[in-house]
């Protein structure tokens, strides 16, 4: 195989490292993807890089590969998703995997069926990766005692979300080179940092029920960024013993030194609960107003995981500024979802017709 796919597939990444700093649940492996820490700074890395070349791939004519031509990725969705399920979909994909599609609320699920049973329902048909999303924590590795597919998180209750927090990771990394690149450090304020090393990172919100929190408190800090936490006292963790983090309800005193403003959505489905006596109360202390956007640093940049609540975490003004990377972050999953698929799937055995195939597809 070639360095970079530009006949072929991409190269095969480095074995993943172990876990870092990790919260409660995790598991190292290299056959799944189940928390940040399963791949730790190294993993970050190799995925980043095979993530360029999936990026590269998308700027084709024809924007596919072989790669996983004849392997079976099925979607486990027990709860709502958009983006993170059409984005696993379409670099599967791009692959040229075959897709099979699980929707909890039209399925036996719905007739009493456990889930034990519908996943080793899934498992008979013959899949080689579980992409699975569920509302309760843990899902995911239990599922991998039921399946000998490769299990990857999609987003488990308030637990985990890998490959959102790796796409974020590519996305800061990206825009600091596209910075570095264009030699616009101009502007008011300090110069930021080129890479993630003293990169301040603030995660504003509904830190207790975000399962990107935690992942991307795990893959920030490996990568040396220094993250503060933003929220009122009811929305962190009761404890936040071990998490490689400062804490804050004081918005307006970190703001201006915020390189990265990552908001997070209010979790209600998670709480059970009222979270807040007041969303216009919460919008005026935590949420980035159209106010507090003009006095970010020039070099700041925006994001937020989505389904963004516009007027609540984020005023509509400061999620249509430039320096927003919202639909950065979406275009980048794909990427970052490839190279995560290749990363487990691929290794075993890419097809061995590659360049041919991608010739007569036009992609040589
Ligand atoms: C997040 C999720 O589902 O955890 N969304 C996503 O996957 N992009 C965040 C959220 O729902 O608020």
């Amino acid at each position: 195989m070639t360095a970079t796919p530009t006949t072929a597939t991409p190269t095969t990444p480095t074995p993943a490292t172990p876990a870092q700093t990790t919260p409660a649940l995790t598991t190292t492996t290299d056959r799944h993807l189940l928390s940040v820490a399963d791949l730790g700074r190294a993993g970050i890395d190799d995925i980043m890089t095979l993530a360029d070349s999936f990026k590269e791939v998308s700027e084709r004519r024809i924007p596919k590969v072989p790669a996983l031509r004849g392997k079976t990725v099925a979607t486990l969705f027990f709860e709502a998703s958009t983006r993170t399920r059409l984005s696993f979909e379409t670099a599967a994909k791009r692959l040229s995997a075959d897709v099979m599609s699980f929707s909890a609320s039209s399925s036996s699920l719905e007739k009493g069926e456990s889930l034990r049973d519908t996943v080793e329902t899934i498992d008979a048909m013959g899949v080689d990766a579980m992409i699975v999303r569920h509302k309760s924590s843990g899902v995911p590795m239990r599922i991998t005692s039921w399946t000998s597919a490769s299990v990857i998180n999609a987003g488990d209750g308030q637990h985990e979300h890998p490959t959102q927090a790796l796409l974020d990771c590519y996305t800061i990394r990206e825009a600091l080179a596209a910075r570095s690149g264009s030699g616009s450090r101009a502007g008011a304020g300090a110069e930021p940092p080129a890479g993630f090393a003293g990169l301040r990172i603030g995660i504003i919100g509904d830190i207790k029920h975000s399962r990107v929190a935690r992942s991307n408190v795990l893959a920030f800090s490996a990568l040396g960024a220094d993250v503060v936490l933003v929220a009122p006292r009811t929305l962190l963790p009761p404890s936040l013993e071990g998490w490689p983090v400062e804490a804050t309800a004081e918005l307006d005193s970190v703001l201006p030194d915020l390189d990265v403003v990552y908001l997070l959505r209010i979790q209600a489905e998670r709480a059970g609960q009222v979270l807040l006596p007041d969303l216009d109360e919460y919008h005026v202390r935590f949420g980035l107003t159209a106010e507090r956007a003009r006095r970010l640093s020039p070099q700041a940049l925006v994001m937020h995981p989505g389904p963004m609540i516009r007027g609540v975490e984020i005023a509509p003004e400061a999620a249509d500024l430039p320096s927003s990377l919202v639909t950065r972050q979406v275009r980048n999953g794909v990427f970052i979802r490839s190279a995560v698929l290749f990363h487990l799937l691929g290794a075993s055995g890419p097809p061995a017709a590659d360049a041919a195939d991608d010739e007569k597809s036009g992609n040589a």
